[in-house]
C-alpha cells in the first residue's frame, strides 16, 4: 500500500525507451530517507544501480542515515531545486517559505527529470507525469509571475511543471524541439545584468577554449532573451522515443550533505574521480581546464552541482560542462564555489598553476592551457558578444571585471601581456 511516506523509484535501463520498476524509497517521520531494490529488479540481467557507491545492488533495505545524509544524494540528483520547488509553491498554493517534504516535491514535479530515473505512485503501472508543450513566450510570462512572488494564471501553470524536474536555481523549462530537449533558462527582472547573454557567451568562449561543453543557442521572445541549453542526458530514437542516460552531480560524488556544499573541493572531487571514472585521465584534465576557465572568466558559481558524471554500470564518465556564467564582480578578490589547491578557493591563476599536479597535469601542459584559453578569450570575445548583441554596458559589466580581472594574475603579471583587447 502507498502512503505519502512511500514511493517507487522507475529506471530508464541502457538503451531502454521504457522504464522498469527498480526499488521503493521510504522516508520515515524524522525525514530520514531509505531505499529498497525490489526483487524482480535485483533478478533482471540487466539491472544497473542507480549510483553504487551509494545504493549498491544488494536486497536489504539501505538507510541515509548510514552514510551521514538525510536523502540518498543520488536521488536527490533527480528531485526538483530551489527553482522547481518555488514552482511547485506556486502551484499548491502555498508561501515560497512554508514547508513541504522531500517526498510532496518529488510527487509534483514532471517525469522528464534529469538522469535516468522517476518517482511513482506505483510498482506495477507507470505513469509519466507530462505536461502539455508550451510556446517559449509563455514560459518565460509563466517564469516572471512565478519570479515576482504572484499567482499563476492556471493556464500557464501547466506550462511551467516542465522546469520543476530540473534542478537550480533559476528560472528555467524544459522544451522540446525537434531531435533533442532543451532547457530554456531565462532572465528575472531582479538580474543585475545580463545573465543570460553573459552565459551564452561563456558557454561559447568554453568550448573555443577546448572545453567540452553543452550546445547552447540564444533566442528572443516576447523581448526577451532566453538560452537554450541542449540536454546531453536525452538522446531522440527511433519512433519519437528517448533514451535517458543516467547521471549525478558532483555533491553526490563527494558525498556531501547539501548544507556543507560550500566545504567541496576539486582536489577531493579528482580523487574520487581516480577510483571511479572510465577515462580518468582524460576527465581528470578535462575537469582542469574548466576550473581554470572558470578563474579566467570568473565563474564562481562553480559549486558541486554545477558538475555532473555519467553514471555506466559502477563507472562514471564527466560529462559536458554546464551552467558557466561570469558572475557580477565590482571588486578585484573572489572565490571559487569549490575549493581549488589546500583550503583556497582563491580566484587566481596561481592557485590554478599550484593544483595542477593534483589533477595529473604537469606545470608545463598547465601554464599551456593558461595561456591558450586567455589568448582565445582575448581574441574571440568581441566577436561573441556582438554575435548575443550584447550592449557596450552589459560589455563593460563582464571585460576585465568579471572576465580576466586584474585580481587573477596575482604573482603572474608576465600573463597579462596576452591581454590586448581594448574595450571601444
Ligand atoms: N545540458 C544539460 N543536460 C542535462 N542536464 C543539465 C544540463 N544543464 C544543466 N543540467 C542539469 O540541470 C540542473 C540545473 O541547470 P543549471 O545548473 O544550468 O541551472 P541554474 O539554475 O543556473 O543552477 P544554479 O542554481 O547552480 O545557478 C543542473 O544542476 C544539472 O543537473
Ligand atoms: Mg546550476
Amino acid at each position: 500500500m502507498t502512503s505519502n511516506n512511500t514511493c517507487y523509484v522507475w529506471k530508464w535501463l541502457k538503451g531502454k525507451t521504457e522504464p522498469v520498476v527498480a526499488g521503493i524509497i521510504r522516508i520515515d517521520n524524522n525525514g530520514e530517507m531509505s531505499f529498497r531494490y525490489g526483487n524482480s529488479y535485483l533478478q533482471r540481467n540487466d539491472k544497473e544501480p542507480i549510483y553504487a557507491e551509494e545504493l549498491p545492488l544488494i536486497g536489504e533495505q539501505m538507510f541515509a542515515g548510514n552514510i551521514g545524509l538525510i536523502n540518498f544524494s543520488s536521488i536527490r540528483d533527480a528531485a526538483p531545486d530551489a527553482w522547481g520547488r518555488r514552482v511547485i509553491h506556486s502551484k499548491l498554493e502555498l508561501d515560497p517559505d512554508q514547508f513541504l517534504d522531500e517526498m510532496t516535491y518529488m510527487m509534483n514535479s514532471s517525469s522528464d527529470r534529469i538522469g535516468s530515473i522517476d518517482f511513482q505512485s506505483s510498482p506495477t503501472q507507470y505513469e509519466a507525469r507530462d505536461v502539455e508543450q508550451a510556446t517559449l513566450a509563455e514560459l518565460q510570462s509563466a517564469a516572471d509571475i512565478i519570479a515576482a512572488g504572484q499567482k499563476l494564471p492556471i493556464e500557464l501553470d501547466k506550462a511551467l511543471l516542465h522546469g520543476t524536474a530540473l534542478g537550480g536555481a533559476r528560472p528555467k523549462a524544459m522544451i522540446i524541439d525537434n531531435d533533442a530537449k532543451y532547457i530554456a533558462k531565462f532572465s528575472t527582472s531582479t538580474d543585475t545584468y545580463d545573465i543570460v547573454k553573459s552565459e551564452y557567451i561563456a558557454m561559447k568562449l568554453a568550448t573555443l577554449c577546448g572545453i567540452n561543453a553543452a550546445e547552447v543557442k540564444l533566442v528572443h521572445t516576447t523581448g526577451k532573451d532566453a538560452l537554450l541549453v541542449k540536454r546531453f542526458d536525452r538522446e531522440k530514437v527511433a519512433g519519437n522515443n528517448w533514451y535517458r542516460q543516467s547521471m549525478i552531480s558532483g555533491l553526490t560524488v563527494l558525498q556531501l550533505d547539501e548544507s556543507i556544499a560550500h566545504y567541496s573541493s576539486y582536489p577531493e572531487i579528482v580523487e574520487k574521480m581516480q577510483r571511479l571514472c572510465k577515462s580518468f585521465s582524460e576527465d581528470a584534465t578535462e575537469l582542469y581546464k574548466r576550473v581554470v576557465f572558470n578563474v579566467l572568466i570568473g565563474n564562481t558559481d562553480d559549486h558541486a552541482r554545477n558538475h555532473a558524471f555519467f553514471v555506466d554500470g559502477e563507472q562514471l564518465l564527466l560529462t559536458p560542462a554546464y551552467d558557466i556564467c561570469p558572475q557580477n564582480r565590482t571588486g578585484g578578490e573572489a572565490g571559487h564555489g569549490m575549493i581549488i589547491h589546500k583550503g583556497s578557493n582563491k580566484s587566481t591563476i596561481k592557485n590554478c598553476l599550484l593544483a595542477a599536479p593534483t589533477f595529473h597535469v604537469s606545470p608545463k601542459d598547465a601554464l599551456k592551457i593558461i595561456e591558450n584559453q586567455i589568448k582565445t578569450i582575448n581574441h574571440k570575445f568581441e566577436n561573441l558578444c556582438d554575435e548575443a548583441n550584447l550592449s557596450p554596458e552589459g560589455r563593460r559589466i563582464l571585460w576585465k571585471r568579471a572576465v580576466l580581472n586584474d585580481y587573477i594574475f596575482y604573482e603572474h603579471d608576465e600573463l597579462k601581456e596576452l591581454v590586448t583587447y581594448q574595450l571601444p
